[in-house]
């Protein structure tokens, strides 16, 4: 986590808009990359670079977005309500009316720019303070600056003012330095040229950006460069694929950095919330989704997509294995091709293999279900063999209902097990059983027809076969 600026300053994130570009039902600061919300990114980055309070304007679905923050923040954030989305400056405004007692340095934030490092937040609250500028900005400059506001500046290269992309002149367009959408300014200063906005604009609102232009002309305006990579906000859904995989990239990295074996940073895509030890490994287009957490020492081969799952110390999840709400325990070998549905418990050293899968299952120290089975609503023993091909019949139609196999049992291949039923201690079921009563310890049980076989009789088989067979 960076270190706090010196500074003592408040945090004003806008969030109230609507993001008609994104063609979404869903409020445009609630889509998520890497698994958390727009919003979400912008308020976290305050509070790591030390904001005193924050406070998001909402308006447009409100409630889910309160609902978010406060699920993810807490007290640590505040929500102030714009009733009307009439433009950045309004969004502002209510924010400043709201609250009396603000004061010192405010720091304006766009609920749509997701990848903002805490770094420059800081960069730019110190560099206002020491200027003592009524007003700080970040500009950064794009090759296709179309839909951003653009930088105006005089002859000695002082910003004048910011000129929305639907507001330029031809010339005005051609400028490539544009308003990434951060602000540091002074509260007194700020609710005066607030109160001074008029919506004499192309859309009719009031633009936050024409603070700059009063700022410039009664006062000092700092500015600071950025990293437009670092800038890229969020108007549609291709805005936010770019800001989804800039994200991801950066978070590949970083894991590596910290000493996680990486295999192909183009392809590993991690949420937020995982966290994965030095010594681990992951391989090429592995997904790791929700709170998942993989120990030292731990192998996610390629193509492994897991959900909310702990992979334990030197775990291996071999190729294509999907896995949700599940634990793998310490040494434990899941997949190729192995399926954990949730609540599936694997302890240590035992292994799920092939086409194998498992639903609210205990699998026992160094048990294994290699092959093709099914295996749910169960709770296996510890050093138990189930055979290829095996299925828990859990389910009857109305209930589902447990199959426990006690400690050290073997069950051959292609066997099942109708549930509720119990194989007891160091039973021994043979290869084709349908296990309908419990076994009892140490016993073998067996269901199957006899086998008849007629010498001889495949080629006459073949031979009535064929004759029946119409030309
Ligand atoms: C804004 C800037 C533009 C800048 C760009 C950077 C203005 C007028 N323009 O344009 O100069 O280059 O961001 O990304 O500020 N919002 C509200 N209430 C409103 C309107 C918007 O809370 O009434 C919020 C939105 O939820 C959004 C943010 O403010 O999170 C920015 O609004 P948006 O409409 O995306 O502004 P841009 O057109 O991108
Ligand atoms: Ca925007």
């Amino acid at each position: 986590m960076p270190t706090h600026s010196q500074a003592n300053w408040n945090a004003i994130i806008l969030a109230a808009g609507e993001g008609t570009r994104m063609k979404s039902s869903r409020p445009k600061v609630l889509h998520e990359i890497a698994g958390r919300a727009l919003v979400s990114w912008v308020v976290q980055t305050a509070l790591d670079a030390g904001a005193s309070r924050c406070l998001v304007v909402v308006g447009h679905g409100r409630d889910d977005v309160e609902r978010e923050l406060s699920t993810r923040f807490g007290e640590r954030v505040e929500m102030v309500l714009q009733p009307e989305q009439r433009g950045t400056g309004d969004a502002v405004r209510c924010a400043i009316e709201a609250e009396d007692a603000l004061d010192g340095r405010l720091v304006v934030l766009y609920g749509d720019c997701p990848l903002i490092p805490a770094r420059l937040l800081q960069n730019l609250v110190d560099r206002s303070e020491q200027t003592n500028a009524d007003l700080g900005l970040v500009t950064a400059t794009l090759a296709n600056p179309s839909g951003y506001g653009r930088i105006v500046r005089n002859g000695a290269g002082s910003v004048l003012r910011i000129v929305e992309d639907r507001d330029c002149s031809p010339d005005q367009l051609a400028i490539e330095e544009v308003n990434p959408g951060l602000y540091a300014v002074g509260a007194g200063f700020l609710r005066k040229a607030i109160a001074e906005l008029t919506p004499e604009n192309a859309q009719g609102q009031l633009y936050l950006t024409d603070v700059v232009e009063l700022a410039a002309t009664r006062g000092e305006v700092v500015d600071l460069e950025g990293d437009m990579a670092d800038l890229t906000g969020v108007n549609d859904q291709r805005d936010l694929a770019v800001a989804a995989s800039t994200r991801r990239r950066r978070m590949a990295e970083e894991l590596a950095r910290s000493g996680v074996a990486v295999t192909d940073l183009d392809t590993l895509y991690m949420e937020a919330a995982c966290e994965v030890e030095p010594g681990a490994m992951l391989g090429a287009n592995v997904h790791l989704r929700g709170h998942c957490v993989v120990r030292a020492g731990a192998h996610i081969d390629v193509g492994c997509v897991l959900t909310n799952v702990v992979v334990e110390k030197d775990a291996k999840v071999l190729p294509y294995t999907v896995a949700t709400d599940s634990t793998i325990g310490e040494g434990a070998q899941v997949g190729p091709f192995s399926h954990l549905r949730p609540q599936t418990d694997l302890g240590p050293r035992s292994k799920v293999g092939n086409f194998s899968e498992t639903k609210k299952t205990t699998v026992g120290p160094g048990s294994k279900v290699n092959h093709l089975s099914y295996v749910g609503d169960g709770v296996i023993g510890e050093g138990v063999n189930i055979g290829a091909g095996t299925i828990f019949c859990n389910y009857d139609g109305a209930q589902k209902h447990t199959t426990v196999i006690e400690d050290g049992v073997f069950i051959g291949s292609d066997t099942q097990l109708i549930a509720p039923v119990t194989v007891k201690k160091g039973a021994y079921v043979a290869s084709g059983t349908t296990v309908t009563d419990d076994v009892p310890e140490g016993a073998l049980a067996l269901s199957r027809v006899k086998q008849e076989t007629k010498q001889g009789y495949a080629a006459r088989l073949r031979e009535r076969l064929r004759r029946k067979k119409k030309p």
